[in-house]
């Protein structure tokens, strides 16, 4: 176990580099399985996520060079198993990824359910719906998936499928699975993510025909092998990205952010400009600097191009800056307040009503003990720390090392005074 202790009232300024993405690296490395060569794939984010998605694929007998400068090569070659067990997936929600990329290469999949945060239900019926589509005989029970496709050959049936909620789980587990079935998979009201596209480009780059990708029809054809790829680059962390850019401006700092790209940013930056946060942007970096009072506004998440859920307890703690009250509307996931609680013993004016939290503000956050609900809320803490009175301290960050790479260390070069202690209880 491990926490933070922050120091509150720092400015930040100067200039940092966002990683990779997440939500694009565990479903690309989840791909390399159904290469036929080694993939070398740069920009990956050093996070704990990623670490246990590797960590998955050693133990199913893949070979993973670390090359050093966040380049992998993964060679699957020698996995032979379509099993993940609990042990190995209990962490990590993006483990189910596997269930798509074992039925492409190996006709059958058993993997035990998700973990990951805890923000409502989170079913997973869009994707055995679509595997079910696809040809596959599909069971989830006693915690886990079985699948196992019908036909002789164990190849998948191309088919077409409506999801009926917008989801970048199914939407990229479908186009794992359908992309050596057999015939033309027409997939409809997508998710239209960037990590979507860039999976999709990855799998490319495979010799995967997707076409579509970040509209909301995606389609592919089935092709009968898929080979390694010598270099392929992962998408800068959009969710990173504006994490920093929103404790840029909660703490009246000045910071340019690089290795970004600004337009996957673009509901954030609207959002911070109808705030009165000074907002410019390059080809490659955003510079975000305080331009005086943070106004209110109401925010509705929504799937890409929208609000992103991600974003959400972030900017619900920029908003208690703000003079008056703002409303904001969760409608992606089934709960994502639990934040809330803690901001609310750092002196914050919030309520929360089902899916809806009205925030008041301007309220004075004064530092005190609080926990690490889940990877968003435990980083929508960290900048109410940054912006505090006093010392803060915040416990199971190891939550929040699932999707930052080196969050100390980035604050710290931007003038924060943020310390990771470990913590004897
Ligand atoms: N949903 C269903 N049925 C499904 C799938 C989804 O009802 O079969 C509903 C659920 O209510 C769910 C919502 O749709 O809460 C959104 O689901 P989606 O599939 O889009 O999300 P996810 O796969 O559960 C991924 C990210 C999340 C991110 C969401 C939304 C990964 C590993 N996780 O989750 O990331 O919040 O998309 O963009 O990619 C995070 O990074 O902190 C995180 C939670």
């Amino acid at each position: 176990m491990c926490k933070f202790v922050i120091s509150g009232g720092q400015a930040l300024k100067g200039e940092l580099t966002v990683s990779g993405s997440k939500n694009a690296a565990l479903p690309i490395i989840a791909a390399a399985i159904l290469a036929e060569g080694p993939c070398t794939i740069e920009n990956i984010p050093d996070i704990a996520d990623v670490q246990s998605m590797l960590d998955i694929l050693r133990k199913l007998g893949a070979d993973i060079d670390e090359l050093g400068n966040n380049t992998i090569r993964i060679d699957a070659a020698k996995v032979a198993s379509h099993e993940a067990t609990f042990d190995l997936v209990s962490t990590l929600r993006g483990s189910y990824y596997l269930i798509g990329a074992f039925l492409a290469r190996f006709g059958r999949a058993i993997v035990s359910l998700p973990g990951g945060c805890k923000l409502g239900t989170r079913p997973i019926d869009q994707h055995l719906k679509g595997f079910q589509a696809l040809g596959v005989d599909v069971e989830e029970a006693y915690g886990k998936v079985t699948a196992n496709a019908v036909s002789e050959d164990g190849l998948l049936r191309a088919n077409n499928i409506y999801l009926d909620v917008v989801s970048v789980g199914a939407t990229i587990n479908l186009m794992l699975a359908a992309c050596k079935a057999v015939g033309q998979t027409v997939i409809e009201n997508c998710a239209r993510e960037p990590h979507v596209v860039d999976v999709a480009n990855f799998l490319n780059s495979m010799g995967a025909k997707i076409r579509g990708a970040g509209t909301d029809i995606i389609k592919i054809t089935g092709v009968p092998r898929l080979h390694g790829v010598e270099m392929y680059s992962i998408i800068p962390d959009q969710i990173e990205a504006g994490t920093y850019m929103i404790a840029a401006a909660a703490t009246g700092g000045d910071v340019t952010i690089r290795n970004i790209i600004p337009r996957h940013q673009e509901s954030l930056t609207a959002k911070l400009q109808e705030m009165n946060i000074g907002v410019e942007e390059g080809e490659d970096w955003i510079r975000i600097y305080d331009s005086g009072k943070v106004s209110v506004a109401n925010v509705k998440t929504l799937p890409y191009p929208g609000f992103p859920t991600d974003m959400q307890p972030q900017i619900t703690v920029l908003l208690s800056q703000a003079d008056g009250t703002s409303k904001i509307t969760e409608s992606v996931t089934d709960f994502r307040f639990q934040y809330t609680e803690e901001l609310k013993r750092m002196g914050a004016d919030i309520t929360v009503n089902g899916k809806m939290a009205m925030v008041s503000g301007p309220k004075c956050l004064k530092g005190t003990i609080v926990r690490t609900p889940d990877l968003r809320g435990g980083a929508a803490l960290v900048i109410a720390a940054l912006m505090a009175e006093g010392d803060t301290v915040i416990q199971d960050v190891q939550i929040i090392d699932r999707g930052y790479d080196n969050i100390v260390g980035k604050l710290r070069h931007v003038g924060a005074r943020i310390e990771r202690v470990e913590d004897d209880n």
